[in-house]
């Protein structure tokens, strides 16, 4: 229930151009990305004690939109940032709609700090 009532209620407080931003923000816990991710630029905290949990601050810099959509659904490679001299797809492929990867690549794209 929660799932869907607040985006609505993010996207209401907010009601302004930039909700493209909050959608992304709160599809980032609902999609669970909080089990492998902090993002310590925005203040978002990793949901489950791991060994290897990977900061997100500054991704923005680092790729496009239309790569980070890529990426989100395991087609695109990069050079593992963990295990060094691999390349790697991601580890999981993304399960909302095609509206939600669109909120969160551009969600993604804003974090350049
Ligand atoms: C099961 C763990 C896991 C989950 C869940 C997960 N990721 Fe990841 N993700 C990783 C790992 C591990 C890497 C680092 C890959 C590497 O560098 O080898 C990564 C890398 C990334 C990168 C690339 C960062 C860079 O260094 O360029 C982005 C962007 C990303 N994840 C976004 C997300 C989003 C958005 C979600 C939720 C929809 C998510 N991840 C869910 C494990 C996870």
């Amino acid at each position: 229930m929660f799932r869907s009532i607040l985006p609505a209620l993010a996207l209401a407080a907010l009601a302004l151009p930039a909700t493209a931003q909050a959608g992304g923000k709160e599809l980032f816990g609902e999609q669970k990305c909080t089990k492998c991710h902090t993002v310590k630029s925005e203040g978002i905290a990793a949901t489950e004690e791991k060994e290897k949990i990977v900061d997100l601050s500054g991704t923005g810099k680092d790729h496009d939109v239309a790569w980070f959509k890529s990426w989100l659904m395991k087609e695109a490679e990069m050079d593992s940032k963990v295990k060094k001299g691999e390349k790697v797809k991601h580890k999981q492929k993304f399960k909302g709609s095609p509206a939600d990867l669109d909120a969160i690549a551009a969600w993604l794209k804003t974090l350049t700090k």
